[in-house]
């Protein structure tokens, strides 16, 4: 056989071989139990720098409240910031928005088909057209997030310490790559199983090789030297937990009385533009108010550790920097209204609002869940 034809074999048995294993081992997640191209946009953006646990929990919630690609381009920017709310990177969830209102406003509600097309969109890059024109319409167009580039570079050996060119070229290199190996017939299934290859066998450390269907054409065959990631860097940040409990509407169910917090929108700011969040406190340290939690918080290459504080209503003024709105609520509302992930984090810690984590986590020990 000459050498083209033994390749080609070998490409088309490791082809059929990966999507084999997708269909024994994939994971059974609500976007993929849709063909919506819509559906299917939202899960892929969300899905982009968020975790699949986390998506999973807000992506139905999402859909249950924008069950259309007109329903999300008819809502208010607030509302869709609402429901983004613990997903972060905000600006995801503005771009989508106004791509929604694009496509309801000049293209008859009908989302593009080819992935070229949908390239035009606000907030569609390479990586999210090919993924929706592949998974929704099988255009035969490949997908490379981070985990499919660690695939390939370690399947064909490709690192950091091969020296041939780090950066853009490697890159091309892998596009090219994955362009070729790509399933023509089954574009769609072949993608959605090389990402989740990369995310639940050939992991940034530990993979789990002996169960990779790659396996026996992988050149590195393990963890291999890759170019070093961005070192992260750490930040103090404290807010204020402000809390007073006023006389409870009749019409609302409970005890006498509602618990109320206070919250802030800072009137300008380029991080996270029309988001609440806890009053910010002036100083880290404040003798005079309880600590009441600390945690970690990453926000891009950045670890903010934060110090959570409960503040007196009588000392806000001194405590907390002022500027920008400022509003009482009822926890009820707080919990529709488009927190900061950070405030919804600590108020879920708090357990002042609804966490499906740490109700889990209750139920297993026989304890109420609020
Ligand atoms: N990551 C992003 N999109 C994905 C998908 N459709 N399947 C698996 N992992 C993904």
């Amino acid at each position: 056989m000459a050498r083209r034809d033994e390749d080609q074999g070998k490409t088309s048995a490791l082809r059929a071989g990966l999507l084999e294993w997708y269909g024994r081992n994939r994971r059974d997640l609500p976007w993929r139990r849709s063909r919506n191209p819509y559906a299917i946009w939202v899960a892929e953006i969300m899905l982009q720098q968020t975790r699949v646990v986390v998506v999973v929990e807000r992506y139905q919630q999402f859909l249950k409240r924008f069950p259309t690609l007109v329903s999300l381009a008819l809502a208010p920017e607030q509302d869709v910031l609402a429901m983004w709310s613990g997903l972060g990177y905000y600006r995801r969830a503005r771009m989508l928005h106004k791509a929604a209102q694009f496509v309801s406003e000049n293209l008859q509600g009908n989302l593009p088909v080819k992935a070229e097309e949908l390239r035009i969109l606000p907030g569609i890059g390479v990586y999210t057209a090919a993924a929706v024109a592949s998974i929704a319409h099988n255009e035969p167009v490949a997908v490379v997030d981070g985990n499919v580039e660690r695939v390939l570079c370690r399947f064909a050996g490709w690192g950091a310490g091969s020296r041939k060119g780090g950066g853009t070229a490697l890159r091309r290199k892998v596009e090219d790559l994955a362009r070729r190996f790509l399933d023509r017939a089954r574009p769609g299934d072949f993608n959605q199983a090389m990402m989740e290859l990369g995310a639940t066998v050939c992991t940034p450390r530990n993979p789990q090789c002996a169960a990779c269907p790659l396996m026996p054409e992988c050149k590195t065959r393990g963890e291999h030297k890759t170019a070093r990631r961005a070192a992260m860097t750490s930040r103090v940040a404290a807010y204020a937990l402000v809390m007073r409990a006023t006389p409870r509407p009749a019409r609302r169910r409970g005890g006498n009385t509602q618990q109320m917090l206070l919250v802030q929108r800072p009137a300008q700011t380029t991080v996270m533009p029309g988001m609440w969040e806890l009053p910010t406190l002036l100083h880290a340290e404040v003798p005079a108010s309880e600590l009441r939690m600390t945690l970690r918080h990453a926000i891009m290459q950045v670890n903010y550790y934060v110090h959570i504080r409960s503040v007196g209503e009588e000392d806000v003024e001194v405590m907390t920097a002022a500027g920008g709105e400022r509003r009482w609520v009822a926890l009820h509302e707080a919990a529709g209204m488009a927190l900061t992930g950070l405030t919804r984090k600590v108020l879920m810690r708090s357990r002042l609002l609804p966490s499906p984590a740490m109700d889990a986590i209750a139920r297993r020990r026989g304890e109420a869940v609020v």
